[in-house]
């Protein structure tokens, strides 16, 4: 049977496993996927290993995503922009590399929560590598605008300068507008406002003041369960609608099964099932 790995340290909490699991009964395919807990000078060797062992691909998570780019035979214009990979596919001896995070945020922006990007104004808060996957995909969308704020206003100058240099986006920049601000500058009234930041895993309170939401802005976090609680609590009592980031978790899942297996998993059923209390 077909074997797929989740890789990290630590990876006991991926939720993974889980995911593909369901997906390949949802569409019949026979797969296993399995963690695996690499120590972090063991990236490379254990990647050697799974390719001589006949895996067929693998989810990267941290502290690797960095290095499974570096490792690549080739890389999506995605993983280039991302500058990091999270799905690696092993064929031929090759190693292809891809990043499903920022397809996964936007899909589950666009289609779960019904919310098309194109047109409108987008406030993507962090400047770390949740931001840089996120961008490609979302400058991709249409929207008219995106401003990046970060803390550390350079981290989010070198991201935007990147992808305003990628021959992939040329078109996509015609139409939106891609501009840098501190997160402590007074932020643009926006329609979509994405938070990127790891600030609430130090317990730092909402970053941003209420006039960065328009009347009905959605109000995305990547993190999902306590931690995004705080962001999207604040901006229900601004008048926003909240989402958290299980949507992006399973449907990045959903573009990696794609990428491995040419099926596209009902991603959304999961979704519906994971919900449930
Ligand atoms: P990830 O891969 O999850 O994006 P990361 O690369 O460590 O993680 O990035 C974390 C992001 O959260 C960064 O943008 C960081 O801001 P800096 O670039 O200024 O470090 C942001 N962040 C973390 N804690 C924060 C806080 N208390 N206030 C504001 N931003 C914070």
């Amino acid at each position: 049977m077909d074997q797929y790995h989740v890789i990290g340290n630590p990876v006991a909490h991926s939720k993974s496993p889980q995911i593909h699991a369901r997906f390949a009964e949802l569409t019949g395919q026979q797969l296993r996927y399995d963690r695996l807990l690499v120590e972090l000078d063991r990236f490379k060797p254990t990647v050697a290993e799974l390719m001589a062992r006949g895996v067929k691909g693998c989810n990267v998570t941290v502290p690797f995503k960095l290095e499974a780019f570096e490792l690549a035979d080739e890389a999506s214009a995605r993983a280039q922009l991302a500058l990091a990979a999270n799905t690696l596919k092993f064929e031929g001896g090759r190693i292809l590399a891809d990043n499903t995070d920022g397809l996964g945020l936007v899909h589950d922006i666009e289609v779960n929560a019904g919310q098309p990007l194109q047109g409108l104004d987008v406030l993507l808060l962090g400047g770390g590598g949740a931001t840089a996957g996120a961008l490609g995909p979302l400058l991709l969308a249409g929207p008219r605008r995106i401003v990046l704020a970060n803390r550390t206003q350079a981290k989010a100058e070198a991201i935007a300068e990147r992808h305003r240099r990628h021959p992939s986006l040329q078109a996509a920049l015609q139409g939106t507008e891609l501009k840098v601000l501190p997160l402590n500058a007074q932020l643009p009234a926006s329609d979509v406002v994405i938070n990127a930041t790891s600030s609430s895993l130090s317990g730092a309170g909402v970053l941003i003041a209420p006039a960065a939401l328009k009347s009905g802005a959605l109000v995305y976090d990547m993190m999902y369960g306590p931690a995004a609680e705080p962001f999207l609590q604040w901006a229900v009592q601004h008048g926003a609608r909240r989402r958290d980031g299980l949507g992006m978790l399973v449907e990045q899942a959903a573009e990696a099964f794609f990428i491995w297996r040419g099926v596209r998993p009902p991603a959304q059923v999961l979704l519906d099932e994971m919900r449930q209390p």
